[in-house]
């Protein structure tokens, strides 16, 4: 059975879609049959990691849910599928149908990835029937206020895998609050090593590439980095 996995916080630009395609790409790279499904109907994985222009379609997420398989599946590497989202508002016989369908994934995929946004809206639903729940977020107050308010919001918080700072620095500020949530936290959720400002992203973004297709040292501690994470999802209750 397949492991849902939703990339979440109630925070923008803290890296939940760079995060998710590096994870898909990664687990899809590994052998595993990988989906990816968005509650963003800005599609923003398919700037990451669709090669060509950004396709154009009319069905996705909804159509798929609410007339199980009319949605159009994209192919975004070997093992690596995508489902767009068509838009931001939902029916409620769509929500009433999403868990169902979320099951039936579980049987097709090796894992489902989830990337989310900063509103609950359908995350509500994702969250309910994740198995796990990553947190990206970024080493400054607002962001770390937020990720232990968006904690305490979370019934379950044995579904959270991890939380992973990224776009981090070395610098006095940044160290100060990573060991101030580190404090906070107490050892109840995994943090992750950070994961690094990137200085070539727009080249990423601009060739699409995921981090798993090059070889320097930063990719390298990444690359690293986000193979502890893959453990992590991978490990099994
Ligand atoms: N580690 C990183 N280093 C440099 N830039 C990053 C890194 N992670 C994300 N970004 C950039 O920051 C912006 C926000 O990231 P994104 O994943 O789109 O955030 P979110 O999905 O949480 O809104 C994007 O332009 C992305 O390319
Ligand atoms: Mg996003």
């Amino acid at each position: 059975m397949g492991t849902i996995v939703i990339i979440k916080n109630n925070k923008g630009g803290v890296g939940k879609t760079f995060l998710t395609a590096q994870l898909g790409a990664g687990l899809a790279g590994l052998s595993k049959k990988t989906l990816i499904l968005t509650s963003d109907s800005q599609n923003n994985i398919l700037d990451y990691l669709f090669h060509g222009e950004n396709p154009i379609f009319t069905k996705g997420l909804k159509a798929e849910v609410n007339k199980k398989g009319d949605g159009e599946t994209f192919l975004l590497r070997k093992n690596l599928y995508f489902i767009p989202l068509e838009s931001n508002t939902f029916s409620t016989s769509f929500v009433e149908k999403l868990p169902k369908y979320l099951e039936t994934l579980r049987t097709e995929y090796d894992y489902i990835f989830v990337d989310s946004v900063p509103t609950l809206k359908i995350d509500k639903t994702f969250l309910e029937n994740a198995d796990k729940i990553i947190i990206p977020l970024q080493a400054n107050s607002v962001n770390i206020n937020s990720t232990l308010q968006f904690l305490n919001e979370i019934n379950d918080d044995s579904k959270v895998a991890a939380l992973i700072i990224n776009q981090y620095t070395n610098t006095k500020i940044k160290s100060k609050y990573k060991e101030f949530l580190e404090m906070s936290l107490a050892g109840k959720i995994p943090i992750l090593e950070p994961i690094p400002t990137l200085a070539f992203i727009d080249k990423m973004l601009d060739c699409r590439k995921s981090i798993w297709e090059y070889k320097n040292k930063t990719a390298n501690i990444i690359q690293n980095n986000l193979y502890q994470l893959i453990q992590l999802i991978e490990f099994k209750q």
